[in-house]
């Protein structure tokens, strides 16, 4: 047999090969694969062939390596496909992975997420408080009158029928604001005070499609010495910015709250080119995102701050409603329904 039929036999006692374990699969290894393989001495042939034939038994025997590995492959996956568990059941590995569905965030997350950003980014800390608040932080400290209409179970969830109960005797809610979370950290930290406290607050309202018991707002809170109504303009016009667009504009409308003297609303600039435009903004371009103003003395005060020596600005924005503009959803109880059709078409938003 010459060294060229040699070859040929090996490779046909190659493809003919078998096993039926790791043990038989290892022999074969051994014998056509590793590293004293029997092709390994036929490449010692070469010399001894004639220069003009010295190719073609290259590439035979190259080809007969290949074939080799080929089968080394095929069997060991063969072999693998057959590996029984203890109880004796196979499995497949060779069969395609099941799908893992990706999730989503939900939209408010997006856009409090969004938010938040833009205040890190300009140096505010994430401050945060309890849902369920005392009377003091959400309504006394912040200046609210005893007999204020925000008080009233018609507008508040008080915890436990019977309030006013809780330590000290003081009524115990579901917080109306973040702005709760504005008394708490006054206690807790002296100036300078830079924070943003995003959370969920509660109110007792009919729900319909543009307002709901439960949605999020942001607050902000800036404490400092000499801090001016110019600083926080700047700051708001930035975030505007930011959030909607180099070339949005901002307007302050004066206003009224118990804990910011003076007080604003501050709207964005939406425009007026569609039906839509006209019936969000009411017909008038402008869109209201959030209060805010000044801290009021007393509210420093009432938290141990000196309102001599120290001054600051806060504000605080509702989450659903900018969420509503940035995705166009029309129905703020999509939000919290948690229908999946819902949810999904925010899979691909970061
Ligand atoms: N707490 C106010 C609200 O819920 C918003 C606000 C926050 C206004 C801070 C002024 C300053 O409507």
């Amino acid at each position: 047999m010459d060294v060229f039929e040699r070859v040929n036999h090996l490779i046909a006692e190659i493809e003919a090969a078998t096993a039926t374990n790791p043990e038989e699969v290892e022999r074969f290894r051994i014998r056509y694969v590793g590293s004293k393989n029997v092709l390994k001495p036929l490449m010692g042939e070469m010399r001894n062939i004639e220069a003009n034939r010295r190719r073609d038994f290259g590439q035979l025997v190259n080809r007969a390596k290949e074939v080799a590995q080929q089968k080394l492959d095929d069997l060991q996956s063969a072999t693998a496909v057959q590996s029984a568990d203890d109880d004796g059941t196979t499995i497949d590995l060779t069969a395609p992975g099941e799908p893992q569905p990706l999730g989503s965030r939900h939209p408010i997350s997006l856009t409090m997420r969004r938010i938040v950003s833009i205040f890190e980014r300009i140096g505010f800390a994430v401050a945060e408080g309890p849902e369920v608040e005392d009377d003091w932080h959400n309504f006394s400290a912040m200046n609210t009158p005893e007999d204020h209409p925000a008080r009233d179970m018609q507008d508040t969830f008080y915890v436990a029928a019977g309030m006013p109960a809780g330590p000290d005797n003081t009524a115990m809610l579901l917080r109306t604001h973040t702005s709760s979370v504005q008394a708490r950290t006054m206690e807790n930290q002296k100036p300078p005070i830079r924070i943003i406290a995003p959370g969920r607050v509660y109110r007792n309202e009919t729900i319909s499609a543009r307002s709901h018991a439960q949605f999020h707002q942001l607050e902000g809170l800036y404490i400092a010495e000499k801090v001016s109504f110019a600083d926080m303009k700047a700051t708001l016009l930035h975030f505007a910015r930011e959030m909607y667009g180099e070339d949005t504009k901002i307007r302050l409308r004066p206003s009224y709250f118990p804990f910011t003297e003076p007080s604003a609303e501050m709207d964005i600039w939406w425009g007026l080119e569609t039906e839509h435009d006209h019936r969000i903004t009411k017909g008038t371009g402008w869109l209201e995102i959030m209060g805010c103003g000044m801290v009021d003395p007393q509210v420093l005060t009432n938290c141990g701050i000196d309102p001599e020596k120290y001054s600051g600005y806060a504000f605080g924005m509702g989450i659903e409603r900018q969420a509503m503009l940035l995705y166009n959803i029309t129905d703020i109880r999509l939000m919290f329904e948690n229908d999946v059709r819902f949810l999904r078409q925010f899979a691909s938003v970061l």
